[in-house]
């Protein structure tokens, strides 16, 4: 924030689509650091079926992130220490919504800093309304006609409508 160097960090994910607790955890990212990266993987380490497509994930954000000059979207290829590095990020962001995302996370920050030595790692806890939400979840819901309005914000709502009808 205040420091001779501007910190940087970066939030990578699959975000498909990026959730209003993935925003949650963004928006407390931002108090401690100067900018943000909101990098969207083309490989993520758990394959799943895709909804929307890596461009369209970043268009998302873009959207939601609209007038949050500090914030950028971008999507990556190859591995995420590789690209954090080129863009002179050393902070990796990842949210922690209960006990049963700690193996998984833990295992990548391991991998992580094991592949970059001065790679950190900063965990950030979602509000508590967000701590069930997941993207697989949206998807799911939304694509059976649920209303996820509470769970997704207004430009995610829209692009789920055009994707699923409805
Ligand atoms: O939202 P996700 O799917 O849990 O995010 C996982 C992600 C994208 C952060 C992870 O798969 C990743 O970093 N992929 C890029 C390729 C890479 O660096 N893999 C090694 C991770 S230890």
């Amino acid at each position: 924030m205040s420091q001779a160097q501007p910190v940087i960090a970066i939030y990578p994910g699959s975000f498909d689509p990026i959730t209003r607790g993935h925003e949650d955890i963004a928006r407390r990212t931002l108090r401690v650091v100067d900018r943000l990266y909101i990098a969207v993987a083309y490989t993520a380490t758990q394959a799943k079926k895709s909804l929307f497509t890596v461009e369209e994930r970043v268009e998302i954000i873009r959207e939601v992130f609209a007038g949050e000059p500090r914030v950028e979207a971008v999507a990556f290829r190859g591995l995420l220490v590789d690209f954090a590095r080129e863009r002179g990020a050393r902070v990796v962001i990842r949210g922690l919504r209960a006990v049963s995302d700690f193996e998984y996370e833990l295992q990548m920050a391991q991998m992580n800093r094991e592949l970059w030595e001065e790679v950190e790692t900063v965990f950030f806890a979602p509000e508590l309304e967000y701590s069930f939400l997941s993207s697989s979840l949206v998807r799911e819901v939304a694509g059976l006609g649920g209303d996820m309005s509470r769970f997704v914000s207004a430009p995610v709502l829209a692009r789920l409508k055009a994707k699923l009808g409805g």
